[in-house]
């Protein structure tokens, strides 16, 4: 193996996070079916099959370095969620709390003089500034609808964020 054992721990810990992001995202999406709201429930799917994207990403990354991928079971996700804001609160907060666990993977990296997972680390890192960025923005354009109709009439444009 040419990674440390915590290192291969913590980035298998990290491919669970990201099949947890996956996991609550696909709730979100359901949640925002429930509602009606068709355009943030696509938005949603799209945001979670990135997030698969990312724990699929690390795994092959361990893979690679000839370590171990050791999947584990996830907690159930949040589903009872009040409304539209409260959801992309929640997305803010999640993606903030990512951002802290991929930080805390590249200053292990640094620490351990691991150069190879410091440089693929580095596409996490520029992805949780984006990431962070759209939600606020989502968040944003969320408060300014004061009901459901103005949700409704925000959907076509919500897509512009991920371009
Ligand atoms: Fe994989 Fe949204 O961070």
């Amino acid at each position: 193996m040419m990674i440390s054992e915590t290192m291969a721990a913590k980035l298998n810990q990290q491919v669970k996070e990201e099949f947890f992001s996956y996991w609550t995202y696909l709730a979100m999406a359901y949640r925002f079916e429930s509602i009606g709201l068709k355009g943030f429930a696509k938005w949603y799917q799209l945001q979670a099959d990135e997030e698969k994207g990312h724990a699929l990403k690390i795994a092959g990354y361990l893979i690679e370095q000839g370590a171990d991928v050791k999947l584990t079971a996830l907690d159930n996700p949040k589903t009872d969620y009040a409304s539209a804001q409260e959801i992309v609160q929640v997305t803010v907060e999640h993606e903030k709390k990512i951002t802290r666990l991929i930080h805390e993977l590249m200053a292990l990296a640094n620490k351990e003089d691991d150069f190879a997972t410091a440089s693929f680390l580095g596409w996490f890192v520029d992805e949780q500034v984006e990431e962070v960025s759209i939600a606020q923005q989502l968040l944003d354009m969320v408060k300014l609808a004061s009901d459901k109709v103005q949700l409704m009439l925000m959907e076509n444009r919500i897509f512009t964020l991920r371009e």
